[in-house]
């Protein structure tokens, strides 16, 4: 028999660490995972025990691995936030390539991954909980993040199909879109002195509405005034505007 684990992805930092907190706080296994180890288990120490797991979840097959070593340790996600991610600041046409593909192996192909391969046996126990973290960037193009905003758009959409595919059998499926919030995520990005960076909230709300809305099987959180306004705005709008409104707060 496994124990019940909540795996918090991208646990180092920002909206990660503090989802780690936040679910400490409500007890149960907890499994840290990013790149940076020594963070992790700072973490870890500062929760009073969880396990750090490092790994680069961008590599290939590393999602796999990750569920590896969770069974390794005696334990099966019965709670999976999908977290970790990055955005970059730029034009397409000169991003490095590189980077980008990065993105998507992160942001979209691990997040998928991960709901693939923990979400069966979620269903076989009738049982579980998954919050992928999409972004307020889901609801529209992206000049300038071209790359990061389409990602973001496809969690959404893959979420909120998901959320249908499985209502009634036990299992919470629910995408958070946070807006602008304060983490190491625009300097990350390169872009620590956006109109966007300025505008960043506390993670703390973000995180709690997030975990509020998973509990309650919401298919789609949007924490703040603020940020439902900005996720609405494109029914209101042409699309047309709405491109040259994002591409002026990318500035
Ligand atoms: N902050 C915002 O304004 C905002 C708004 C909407 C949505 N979001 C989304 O919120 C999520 C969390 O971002 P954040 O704002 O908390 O940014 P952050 O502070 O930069 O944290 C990102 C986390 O992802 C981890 N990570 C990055 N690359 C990784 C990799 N290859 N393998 C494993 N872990 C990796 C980082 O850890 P390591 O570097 O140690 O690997 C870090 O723990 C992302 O999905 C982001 O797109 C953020």
């Amino acid at each position: 028999m496994t124990r019940p684990a909540t795996l918090v992805t991208g646990a180092s930092a920002g909206l990660g660490a503090e989802f780690a907190r936040q679910c400490r706080a409500r007890g149960g296994e907890l499994v840290l995972v990013a790149r940076r180890r020594e963070r992790l288990e700072a973490l870890a120490a500062e929760l009073g025990g969880a396990h750090a797991v490092a790994a680069d979840l961008a590599a290939p097959g590393a999602a796999a691995r990750l569920l590896d070593q969770v069974a390794g340790l005696g334990l099966h996600v019965e709670t999976l936030v999908n977290n970790a991610g990055f955005g970059a600041s730029g034009r397409f046409s000169a991003a490095p390539a590189q980077r980008l593909l990065e993105m998507i192996d992160l942001n979209v192909r691990a997040l998928t991954e991960l709901c693939r391969l923990a979400l069966p046996a979620m269903l076989e126990r009738r049982r579980g909980f998954i919050l992928n973290v999409a972004s307020t960037a889901a609801f529209q193009a992206g000049p300038n993040s071209a790359v990061y905003y389409a990602g973001k758009a496809y969690v959404l959409s893959l979420t909120e199909a998901l959320h249908q595919e499985v209502k009634g059998e036990g299992v919470h499926v629910t995408a958070l879109c946070p807006g602008p919030t304060a983490t190491e995520f625009f300097e990350v990005a390169g872009n620590a002195g956006s109109r966007l960076a300025k505008a960043a909230t506390d993670p703390r709300a973000v995180v709690r509405a997030g975990l509020e809305g998973l509990a309650r099987n919401r298919a789609i959180v949007v924490p703040g005034l603020m940020n439902k306004v900005t996720a609405q705005s494109n029914r209101l709008l042409p699309r047309a505007a709405m491109r040259r409104i994002v591409a002026a707060m990318k500035a």
